[in-house]
């Protein structure tokens, strides 16, 4: 096969910086997703594309379900909607077995259209404006109350409805991890947290019926659940022994990190993250040492990343290169910031859909946006590229498809290549209709002098 021509450079050595620890590069490459060719994707759905696995969603979720369930017999997921809150990703993970976890009216209407019951959706978040907290009472839902006011307002909300309401708590705690996050919830350590049951207990129109807490995310510490575990334990034992009620759940919330690489993390994500056995096996083992079988509440587990994450990833193209006045290559994909908003905290690994021959060099990767900040790569090894070359950015399951934002450009279609191996388009790309839909233009506004 005659060679490739590759124009010569000049490249500043940095002797062993690279090479300390951990994998080496990956100078593979990718021309399919689950058996389906990258090109053929592109033809039939265009690029950038989110393409989802159905088959990686369900097995993660079996593998970390039945991690849980062979180690404590009452274990219910609880599915994360503003992790991912596409219909697809919901409803594959209802029909596992999952419930809803929702922080929003959004999010509970969403569930509810999608036909998940009341009583299968825990209801969290900061802030659950009455008119919505009384039509979860009203549907049974588990709504965990996160501060005073609130709790005072569900008083009231339930006093209306003419019925003693059940609900939960939300209770944040110190695991040792810092900075903690505490404003969730009643903290533990202050005592507001068994003053707000008190409060619940002694109140005419609610009761208690589970504690939660949701400790962070990409949590790098399976000792962190162990602590928590154990808090939680201790409040539930004070408020059976000194309020007399049954706690039936505990919900020890996510934060179970994925397969991702932090920024500034030196080692590979297989090297930095734990296993999430060793997650499971902190909470597990800490619920059967503390708890006599008799006793057991239900657990609920809300993780969200660490179960859609790497079934998600990214097609983008590269349109074109240049050499910034340094002498830094720089290549100009079409997939923006606007829709990786995980590119924040994340080097996503990237994937080339061919062989490239010649010298891998520092590059950077921006965005097609007309915005300096649309750096979807400020560092990374790459050999030189062509335009149409396609990269293949992962993981990209988690946060992105809920947190990204319409802005400059529009936001792509999603496929989820469904078990048999079928493409199947789960959103649509937008269109100027979508983004133009809500505005309202004023009369006077509507001639132009042109
Ligand atoms: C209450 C609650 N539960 C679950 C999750 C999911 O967390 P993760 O995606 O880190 O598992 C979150 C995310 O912030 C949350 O706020």
């Amino acid at each position: 096969m005659k060679k490739e021509y590759v124009k010569p450079f000049i490249r500043k050595q940095t002797a062993g910086v690279m090479n300390k620890f951990g994998a080496a590069y990956d100078k593979g490459f990718r021309d399919e997703i689950e058996g389906v060719a990258v090109a053929d994707l592109v033809e039939k759905f265009g690029s950038p594309l989110f393409v989802l696995s159905e088959k990686t969603l369900r097995q993660r979720y079996r593998e970390l379900y039945s991690t849980f369930s062979n180690r404590y017999p009452k274990v219910q997921f609880s599915w994360s909607y503003k992790t991912n809150y596409l219909d697809a990703v919901c409803a594959v993970l209802h029909q596992e077995g999952e419930i809803a976890e929702v922080v929003s009216e959004f999010e509970y209407q969403k569930a509810r259209r999608l036909g998940v019951p009341g009583n299968k959706i825990i209801y969290n978040g900061p802030y659950k404006p009455d008119e919505h907290m009384k039509i979860a009472f009203e549907e049974g839902a588990m709504v965990n109350l996160d501060n005073f006011d609130e709790l005072f307002r569900a008083e009231r909300v339930a006093k209306a409805l003419g019925r003693k309401v059940a609900v939960g708590i939300r209770v944040n705690l110190d695991t040792g991890i810092y900075p903690q996050w505490s404003r969730f919830g009643f903290n533990l350590e202050d005592g507001s947290a068994f003053n707000a049951a008190k409060r619940v207990v002694r109140s005419e129109h609610l009761s208690l019926r589970g504690l939660h807490t949701h400790i962070g995310t990409f949590m790098l510490d399976p000792r962190a659940y162990a602590t928590a575990a154990k808090k939680i334990v201790e409040l539930m034992r004070a408020c059976e022994k000194e309020l007399s009620c049954v706690i039936e759940y505990i919900d020890l919330g996510g934060g179970f990190p994925s397969r991702n690489r932090l920024k500034g993390t030196y080692l590979p994500p297989e090297v930095a993250i734990p296993p999430l056995h060793e997650y499971v096996q902190a909470i597990t083992d800490t619920l059967l040492a503390e708890l006599s079988p008799s006793e057991y509440p239900t657990l609920f587990m809300e993780t969200g990343r660490a179960i859609v994450d790497e079934a998600g990833l990214l097609i983008a193209t590269v349109d074109a290169v240049k050499r910034l006045p340094d002498g830094t290559k720089s290549y100009i994909i079409d997939a923006g910031v606007n829709f990786m908003y995980t590119s924040a905290w994340y080097n996503f690994k990237t994937e080339l859909d061919r062989p490239v021959q010649g010298a891998y060099e520092n590059s950077v990767v921006y965005g097609p946006l007309c915005m300096n900040i649309d750096v979807v790569h400020e560092s990374i090894q790459l050999p030189p590229l062509t335009p149409g070359t396609r990269m293949i950015l992962s993981p990209m399951g988690a946060y992105n498809m809920t947190q990204w934002m319409q802005f400059i450009r529009y936001r792509p279609a999603i496929v989820m290549i469904m078990e048999d191996g079928t493409p199947e388009v789960v959103r649509r790309a937008e269109t100027l209709e979508d983004i133009v839909g809500p505005e309202r233009l004023p009369e006077k506004l509507k001639k132009l002098p042109f």
